[in-house]
């Protein structure tokens, strides 16, 4: 932790509980690493108390914060200005103050597509398919129509992709029990639902039908090699873990709040993971 001073930016992130949250680990990895004068705190803010929270952080002078469950979507209403982003996405994940006046961003989506690339997969090489249609699929699918990528949808309950098909056309919903012959016809398979993180079931889903040049993206990063994962490498497929998204949704917020644009890097993936490594 750096001695502050009069004059050192802070920044930090809001949740209930917030204990949980890796942002506190990967900005401050990222203020050390360019020696910046400033901070950024786990802000542990009720619901109740989240409109008084962020009106006086924005008068204490903060920069301004990340925003976690379960204010992501009471982050709307305190926004002067609200990004396209975080309208399409449904969720305000960054919250910027200048001057007095709130700016709501969602860097989830964005954060996404930028990993893909960091990975070497181009979104745009064909249509994607989306597994689960809860708040980060929706960020997902926002940010891959932005590209221009035809998107698929297959959700448990059919209902909620509906939903999100009418919210962001054009969006085109597949019945969950068609998801593995569905592959066949798709160049990228995210998946977005809570299957295969630790102390849950695996997805279920037979990968047989893929084209070899898929690539398959898991935006659960606990663990990081996920069984679907595990399963496309066998494949051959390439594989995308969630990890990156986690690192490249925050480089946004950090150049807005501290002035430097930062790097993914190997050395930070190791520094983030080494804290999932165990995890329940
Ligand atoms: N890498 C990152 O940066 C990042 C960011 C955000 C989230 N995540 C991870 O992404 C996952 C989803 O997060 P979220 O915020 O979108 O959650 P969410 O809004 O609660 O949505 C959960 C999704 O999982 C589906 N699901 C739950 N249990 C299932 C089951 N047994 N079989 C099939 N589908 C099931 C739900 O389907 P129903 O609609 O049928 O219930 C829904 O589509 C979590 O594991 C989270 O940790 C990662």
């Amino acid at each position: 932790m750096p001695v502050l001073s009069g004059t050192s930016r802070l920044a930090g992130v809001c949740g209930w509980p917030v204990a949980h949250s890796r942002s506190p680990r990967l900005h401050g990895f990222w203020l050390q690493r360019h020696k910046i004068n400033g901070a950024y705190m786990p802000l542990a803010v009720a619901p109740e108390n989240f409109t008084t929270a962020i009106r006086g952080l924005v008068a204490a002078g903060f920069q301004g914060t990340n925003v976690t469950q379960p204010h992501k979507l009471a982050a709307f209403a305190i926004c002067d200005t609200v990004h396209d982003s975080a309208r399409r996405a449904g969720a305000v994940n960054t919250l910027i103050f200048r001057d007095g006046k709130i700016t709501g961003r969602n860097t989830d989506g964005w954060g996404f597509v930028a990993h893909l690339r960091g990975s070497g997969v181009d979104p745009k090489a064909g249509p994607a398919l989306i597994l689960g249609a809860g708040g980060a699929a929706r960020a997902i699918v926002a940010a891959l129509q932005d590209e221009g990528v035809p998107v698929s949808i297959a959700n448990r309950t059919r209902a909620r992709a509906e939903e999100l098909a009418r919210e962001l056309p054009p969006l085109k919903v597949l019945d969950w029990d068609d998801r593995s012959a569905a592959l066949a016809d798709h160049a990228l398979l995210v998946h977005t639902t809570s299957q295969g993180m630790h102390g849950h079931p695996p997805l279920e889903i037979d990968l047989s039908r893929a084209p070899s040049s898929m690539a398959v993206a898991d935006i659960v990063y606990v663990p990081l090699e996920t069984p679907l994962l595990a399963a496309a490498r066998a494949r051959g497929l390439r594989c995308v873990d969630g990890l990156g998204m986690l690192l490249y949704q925050a480089i946004p917020g950090f150049s807005e709040w501290f002035g430097v644009t930062p790097q993914v890097d190997d050395e930070l993936r190791r520094f983030v993971a080494s804290d999932l490594i165990g995890e329940k």
